[in-house]
């Protein structure tokens, strides 16, 4: 299926850690041998919630660029940019924002979720307001139609889909369809041109398959219409027109969530991380000072793996053989807590230590990311100027 393209992007928000890594990057690096891939730094978006500390963004950027590349993002397979680098992006941003109703952006769950969860932020702003739809030119600039995102991004992958059919809705349509479309309508006959008119409404509306599908019987069965005229309403019914930007499908991650070293989920916030340029010695003793099962005071007291957060990391880290050796060792205390974590530190070594040491060569010359950079935000400029080709010409702003 070379002919998906995957489009993803990640806000530079501070050095990746091994949740990252597990969550996203991995899968990264597998799709980009299956498909043609697009992966960005979202630099704009990092700035709707940051835009008052805009030093901290620059070092973070390439900071998060050393790290994809060091988990195994490969340049040769995909492209790698950074959004403020395609200002078209912008400018989709601005022309789509001429149809999207504020309702639909004040609707969507992140506003208010991420307004109410950074307090000590005023995000009340334009720039806040448009994230998704800024998404959205990300995504609709490059027809892309696979984007790899977590549960939480979810309803901004529906709202790209939604803009996307408005678009379509408002600018696809050749010059006199419409008249012939309603026309074709009045052929139906009173009742079926009623149901068919509600049917349309409430696909393009709210995207309701079954509407779409009983519009389709409904057409199937007039056996009035010509065949020009039932291909016209097959069109209409679906929006009309041209197809000028593709809607796009959310390709879920699996649910991989990777535990901290205290347990819950392996955040920043929680300070609970392994770092992906973490060092050998910092990570032996971030492992063994992380908390166990709180019943094993002594040694010699048995302990529960399923009340330990190192058991978590033996279900990433380590095989079926160490599982087995744990749960007995704890429960019948014939293992130290020490011993039981020296599998999940060398599992940890083992996957870092050819990160570490890719990262290292960006380090030591910085000029190769620039220059990975560089081809990669012309390779995005290309594939964004056709599409804006046809949105400018779409919306009467062609001038040639
Ligand atoms: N909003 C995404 C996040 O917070 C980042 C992002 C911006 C993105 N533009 C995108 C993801 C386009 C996928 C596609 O994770
Ligand atoms: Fe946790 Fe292992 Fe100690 Fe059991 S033996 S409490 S699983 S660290």
């Amino acid at each position: 299926m070379f002919d998906d393209r995957v489009l993803s992007g990640m806000r530079p928000t501070g050095a990746l850690h091994l949740g990252h890594y597990h969550g996203v990057l991995k899968n990264w690096v597998s799709l980009q041998h299956e498909h043609q891939c697009l992966f960005f730094v979202a630099d704009w978006h990092a700035l709707t919630t940051h835009y008052d500390t805009p030093e901290v963004i620059e070092e973070n950027v390439w900071d998060m660029l050393v790290d994809w590349l060091a988990a195994g993002v490969d340049p040769a397979l995909a492209t790698l940019f950074i959004q403020s680098r395609v200002p078209e992006h912008a400018e989709l941003h601005l022309l789509m924002s001429m149809i999207t109703p504020l309702g639909w952006l004040e609707r969507v769950p992140t506003y208010k979720d991420q307004q109410e969860k950074l307090v000590e932020k005023d995000l009340s702003t334009y720039g806040f307001l448009g994230y998704p739809l800024l998404q959205s030119a990300d995504i609709l600039i490059y027809r892309a139609n696979l984007v790899p995102v977590g549960e939480d991004q979810v309803p901004h992958i529906e709202f790209t889909r939604e803009i996307a059919r408005r678009f379509n809705h408002v600018y696809g349509r050749d010059p006199g369809f419409e008249e012939k479309a309603e026309a074709a309508i009045k052929k139906l006959g009173a009742k079926r041109g009623k149901l068919y008119r509600e049917l349309r409404t409430r696909y393009q509306e709210q995207g309701d398959d079954d509407a779409l599908q009983s519009g389709h019987a409904l057409l199937d069965e007039a056996a009035s219409l010509s065949m020009g005229d039932r291909e016209r309403l097959f069109g209409y019914l679906e929006g009309g027109g041209k197809m000028i930007l593709s809607e796009p499908k959310a390709l879920l991650t699996a649910a991989s969530r990777m535990p901290g070293l205290d347990g819950q989920k392996m955040s920043k916030s929680y300070n609970n991380t392994i770092s992906l340029r973490e060092d050998a010695a910092s990570v032996e003793q971030k492992v063994r000072t992380m908390p166990t099962d709180p019943a094993r005071v002594r040694r010699t007291d048995p302990g529960d793996p399923d009340k330990c957060p190192v058991w978590q990391l033996h279900c990433v880290y380590t095989d079926e053989k160490t599982h087995d050796w744990v749960q007995q060792g704890c429960r019948s205390a014939g293992i130290g807590c020490i011993e039981c974590k020296q599998p999940v530190i060398e599992g940890i070594q083992k996957e870092l230590a050819p990160i570490r040491e890719r990262a290292q060569v960006y380090l030591d010359d910085p000029s190769l990311v620039r220059n990975i950079i560089s081809d990669g935000n012309d390779r995005a400029r290309k594939l964004a100027s056709e599409t804006m080709r046809d949105v400018r010409e779409a919306m009467g702003l062609d001038y040639s």
